[in-house]
């Protein structure tokens, strides 16, 4: 069987096994290895009916079972374990052959992965895959970064086993040179965490302040996932809130920690976004949210803090202030979006990819955590406009907004009122709002610099920097 296979696959836990399968499933011939082979037979025990597998023992064999250019995919941790691979890899390779890196790897380890192999001649093909286990095994959405060259050799295949978008095109496009797709997936991620704040809010809100029961609640998500919310992760929060638990009979929500877990890709994004000075406070704010969740004992001292008690509202006004919080939700939404897509655009720029965002929206419409119906929108808003400012700069978007203010304030005024935290919702508004505004404090914030530190500032009416002798006569000079 040796030069059979188009593709390997090694680092067969759950994704990795469930993308080889996939490429079976689609007719290629996929070489399998494993740390431990004992998986790597298992894996042939159990799916080997579905396609045609090689399996592999040592790293010669497996890379010997490979056409040429061979394409090896690692789906291992990222970190350490995924240089380890590469290590034990990369001197069985010869050029033209290239290494996909499926893992969640951060785009600069990506970027220092490209170069040092790229002197090899061996092409390393960062790529985000999304979509879970389910995704992984019948179509994720891929975004592959790498060499131009690597993806005329691989995008076919990609094409062929990644989600379909509803309108059948698939989720795969090649975001960019080196760390693109990383850096593309960790946004998502960061997207991801926004989106799921934003919902856990709409929930807590829904809860606390309308007074229904989980199981309303969800009921509440699957009317809004007929309409403009139309979403995977709104989708499954109405499963997770109808969900009752077996052993007491509790909605299920309610037996469970609320301690939120997280393996690093949000806080990457609001890292690299402080880095490149982009403003995604609803993205930090879900990451901070996720942190404080976790701080047990600091919430336990704070238990007498005092605070207005939420008191439920009445039947009718309830449904009401369900529609404002859809309205606050969704007018969030636009702006996590919006500030992902602006770090989209500032990674491009600082790392000279060229991401086209149109395309990026576009495979995220299918087999992604964040698929929803609204992509579509975006996707069309920067077709139209491929050099869009900002999303909230699109008309359809802007007018929604427009529509959804009074609510979304509505609502914050009642979370506010009634103690019930919302930092997602209110991030969100007061970066609308901050947009808007004519004048910010932001001038207030340079005289002060130049009062302290004589920093300068620059005037609204004349070029050039100023100071003023602030111990002196308080004259100003030309800095
Ligand atoms: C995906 C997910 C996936 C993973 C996240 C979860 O796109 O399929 O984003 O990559 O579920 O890494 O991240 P946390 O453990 O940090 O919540």
């Amino acid at each position: 069987m040796s030069n059979s296979a188009q593709i390997g696959v090694t680092g067969l836990a759950v994704m990795g096994r469930n993308l080889a399968r996939n490429f079976a499933r689609n007719g290629y011939t996929v070489a399998l290895h494993n740390r431990t082979a004992a998986r790597t037979h298992a894996l042939v025990e159990d799916f080997g009916h579905e396609g045609d597998f090689v399996a592999t023992e040592t790293a010669k064999e497996f890379v010997e079972a490979l056409e040429r250019p061979r394409r090896l995919m690692i789906m291992v941790k990222a970190g350490e374990p995924t240089d380890a691979v590469i290590q034990e890899f990369a001197p069985l390779l010869e050029p033209g052959d290239m290494i996909i890196d499926g893992g969640n790897a951060h785009f600069e380890d990506t970027r220092r992965r490209e170069r040092d192999l790229r002197g090899q001649g061996i092409h390393l093909v960062g790529t985000g895959v999304s979509g879970g286990e389910e995704g992984a095994l019948n179509g994720p959405s891929i975004m592959p970064g790498g060499s131009k060259e690597s993806y005329a050799s691989l995008g076919p295949m990609l094409e062929k086993i990644s989600a379909k978008a509803p309108d059948g095109s698939p989720c795969v496009t090649h975001c960019g040179p080196d760390g693109a797709g990383h850096f593309v997936k960790m946004v998502h991620n960061g997207i991801e965490y926004a989106d799921m704040q934003l919902i856990g809010e709409a929930y807590q809100l829904l809860r606390d302040v309308a007074g229904y029961s989980p199981a309303q609640i969800a009921d509440i998500f699957r009317t809004w996932n007929t309409g403009r919310l139309d979403s995977y992760l709104i989708e499954i929060t109405a499963e997770v809130l109808s969900h009752v638990d077996a052993a007491t009979g509790k909605p299920f929500v309610d037996v469970v920690q609320d301690r939120a877990e997280q393996k690093g890709t949000g806080r990457w994004t609001v890292q690299i976004a402080l880095d490149l000075g982009v403003p995604v406070s609803g993205i930090a704010e879900a990451v901070f949210a996720r942190s404080l969740s976790g701080h047990a004992d600091l919430r336990a001292a704070s238990r007498e803090l005092v605070g207005p008690q939420a008191k439920p509202l009445g039947e009718s006004e309830a449904a009401a202030f369900a529609d404002r919080v859809e309205q606050a939700l969704y007018a969030s939404k636009i702006v996590s979006y919006t500030q992902g897509f602006h770090e989209i655009s500032a990674g491009s720029d600082q790392y000279d990819w060229d991401i086209d965002l149109g395309a990026v929206s576009a495979i995220w419409r299918g087999g992604c955590i964040i698929r929803a119906a609204f992509l579509d929108r975006i996707r069309a808003a920067y077709d139209a406009r491929p050099d869009l400012p900002s999303l909230l700069s699109d008309e359809t978007f802007a007018q929604e907004i427009a529509a959804a203010q009074d609510d979304w304030r509505e609502v914050l005024v009642a979370a506010t009122r009634q103690g019930v935290p919302a930092p997602g919702f209110s991030a969100a508004l007061a970066y609308y709002d901050a947009l808007r505004a004519d004048r910010l404090p932001a001038a207030l914030t340079q005289g002060q610099r130049d009062f302290f530190g004589a920093h300068t500032y620059r005037r609204v009416d004349r070029e050039g920097s100023f100071h003023t002798l602030w111990g002196g006569d308080r004259s100003e000079v030309e800095a």
